[in-house]
């Protein structure tokens, strides 16, 4: 056993260094990375825990769109969520790793990452999330999207998959228009510029978990601090 499986859940920002190299890389070369069952194993774990022993009516349905433009709509996404907090040891790790990941990223490629946000999510049998992009030039300020699932031995047969659409300027260039599919399995990080690339979860088959955050800029006008949500 190696240090970093040891003590996932530790404050040492040394322990990822190598999984944050790889995202950082990747975003400079691609503007998105997928790292297969990448998330230290304890701190997926407890998250899968956590997240089925939330009472059900601490999710709701989510919906699309910020605060007053804030509407459900069942044509574009019919999964419920529940915003992290750091109130609950699982929540408070996670927020921590994330905490660790902005670090990184803003050293490394100087981001100037600001806040972060993230939800749990759960898609019952048969929800889905259409094509949508999670932000919009000028309009959020959304930079980077993490997204981090878990669930154990999902099969083909489950449905549920991510797909990322390439790019607007590179899809009429490339022939199958080089879309990727990510299988939600257990401890899978994905993560990718929020403006670029349009995204879809086709509809899951079975209990579908995962995370989604967003990294974000500081928005904020004279002393009004920009609420994350
Ligand atoms: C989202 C999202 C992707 C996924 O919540 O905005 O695109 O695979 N999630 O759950
Ligand atoms: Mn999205």
């Amino acid at each position: 056993m190696n240090i970093a499986q040891a003590t996932p859940l530790g404050d040492d920002p040394t322990l990822f260094e190598s999984l944050f190299e790889l995202i950082a890389n990747d975003i400079v070369e691609k503007g998105y990375s997928i790292c297969p069952y990448a998330l230290p194993e304890n701190l997926t774990s407890l998250l899968l825990q956590h997240i089925t022993h939330l009472p059900e009516g601490n999710f709701k349905r989510a919906g699309i769109g910020r605060a007053k433009d804030h509407v459900i709509n069942d044509f574009i996404r019919t999964d419920e969520i529940c915003w992290i907090t750091g109130n609950s040891e699982a929540g408070g790790a996670w927020i921590n790793w994330a905490g660790l990941l902005q670090n990184y990223l803003n050293k490394r490629l100087f981001l100037g990452l600001f806040s972060f946000e993230s939800h749990f999510s759960h898609y019952a049998k048969g929800d889905f999330y259409k094509k949508h992009k999670d932000a919009f030039k000028g309009e959020d300020n959304r930079v980077l999207s993490v997204v981090v699932y878990l669930n154990p031995n999902w099969s083909a047969e489950d449905g549920g998959e991510l797909i990322i659409y390439p790019p607007q300027a590179a899809q009429s260039s490339i022939i199958d228009n080089g879309k990727i599919t990510v299988t939600p399995n257990f401890g899978t990080i994905v993560v990718f510029l929020s403006e670029e690339f349009p995204h879809e979860v086709l509809p899951a088959l079975r209990d579908r978990y995962a995370i989604a955050g967003w990294f974000r800029l500081n928005t904020s006008i004279a002393n009004n601090i920009d609420p994350p949500r």
